[in-house]
């Protein structure tokens, strides 16, 4: 693998995506977005040398049919991330069909995807096992995610478990086509978000959109209170002592405070002698502070619409030049230009 092995130290380009299906709940923060922050450049140890994040609105039209609520969605995306620290001056923030690049770039790799490895994936698998229609963008969409990630040279895909499948597709797709065509595409590897960090729902599932039980980010107080009070919790006496870990209410908690406090109520759940509702106001306090900085400039952003206009823009205008650069690249490898073919340096017999 050439283009993991050439070069070292080679710069870190870490690159996400995240669909624009709703509004962003506690799981996809801490599941996902708190770490594309850190990895911006200038975010310590853990720090890319660039960052890419997209809103994937291409992605997100295989579920959403509705063009105001996708509209909505992506805006609110953009607002969202912005606010919550995702820093414009030090990682490209754009919305993904402003690259149509990556859209031709997905039909030159859609030509050596084997039929066999689409029929594997579980988005399309999941979709056709519980007997629902499914379309060809389903069908195609993990084409489409590695071009994403091959129009900007990703070295790192930080992603939930769920999303390290597509990463093994696009690093097949990326040496195929290098196979074929020479040293085109820089092959990246996903970092895995912490497992243990998957966050519960307001019923001790998984939080997800699809189940119902998300808490947003940027919830009204008033849901957010109404959300928080109605979290299902067991019917133990009172006084029964209780352990902390497994419990969702204690676990949801532990996202939000500090380890001091955390700690006092872990023990305070192996006394017993307390009731979930004190435990509910405490978590209720501890996510309003969590989040106020970011509310307070979310509420800035959102009353200034050029602003976050102006920041898209300049991100698809970064974002255009890099994916031209690698789309220029694949076209010429694979003989879509017309100019006397080019040496090329990396290919193998
Ligand atoms: P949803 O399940 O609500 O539709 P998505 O699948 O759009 O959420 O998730 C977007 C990102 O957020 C993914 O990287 C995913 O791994 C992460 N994520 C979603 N829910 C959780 C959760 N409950 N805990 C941790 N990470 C999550
Ligand atoms: N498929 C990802 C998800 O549903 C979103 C996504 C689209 C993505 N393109 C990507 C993630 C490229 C990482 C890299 O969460």
């Amino acid at each position: 693998m050439p283009s993991e092995t050439s070069h070292s130290p080679r710069p870190t380009r870490a690159l996400s995506g995240i669909q624009p299906t709703g509004r962003f709940h506690w799981g996809n923060y801490f599941g996902a977005i708190r770490q594309y922050i850190d990895l911006q450049p200038g975010g310590g140890h853990q720090a890319a040398d660039e960052a890419y994040y997209f809103i994937a609105d291409l992605h997100a039209l295989t579920t959403v049919r509705e063009p105001e609520r996708l509209r909505g969605f992506v805006r609110d995306a953009a607002l969202d991330l912005v606010s919550l620290g995702l820093d414009p001056e030090r990682a490209v923030l754009f919305v993904q069909s402003d690259v149509p690049e990556v859209t031709e770039l997905t039909w030159l790799l859609m030509t050596v995807t084997p039929i066999g490895l689409l029929e594997r994936c579980h988005a399309y698998k999941d979709k056709k096992n519980r007997g629902l229609p499914a379309d060809a963008g389903l069908f195609t969409y993990p084409v489409l995610m590695a071009a994403d990630i091959l129009a900007y040279d990703a070295t790192v895909v930080p992603v939930g478990e769920d999303q390290v499948q597509h990463i093994e597709v696009c690093r097949d797709l990326a040496g195929t086509f290098n196979h074929l065509y020479g040293e085109v595409f820089t092959l990246p590897k996903p970092r895995l978000v912490d497992g243990s960090a998957k966050v519960p729902g307001t019923d001790g599932q998984k939080m997800s959109k699809s189940y119902e039980n998300t808490i947003e980010v940027f919830e009204e107080p008033g849901t957010l209170k109404k959300k928080i009070m109605r979290i299902t919790t067991d019917s133990r006496p009172v006084e029964e002592p209780k352990e902390p870990e497994g419990d969702h209410l204690y676990q949801l908690f532990a996202l939000f405070a500090p380890e001091t406090e955390r700690q006092a109520l872990a023990d305070l759940y192996r006394r017993g002698g307390f009731g979930y509702g004190e435990v509910k106001k405490k978590l209720l306090e501890a996510a309003g502070q969590f989040f106020a900085d970011a509310r307070a400039r979310r509420a800035d952003l959102a009353a200034d619409p050029d602003r976050i206009e102006a920041i898209l823009g300049a991100g698809a205008e970064k974002a255009r030049a890099k994916a031209g650069a690698v789309l220029a690249r694949a076209r010429r490898a694979c003989g879509l230009d017309r100019s006397p073919p080019v040496k090329q340096a990396g290919k193998r017999a």
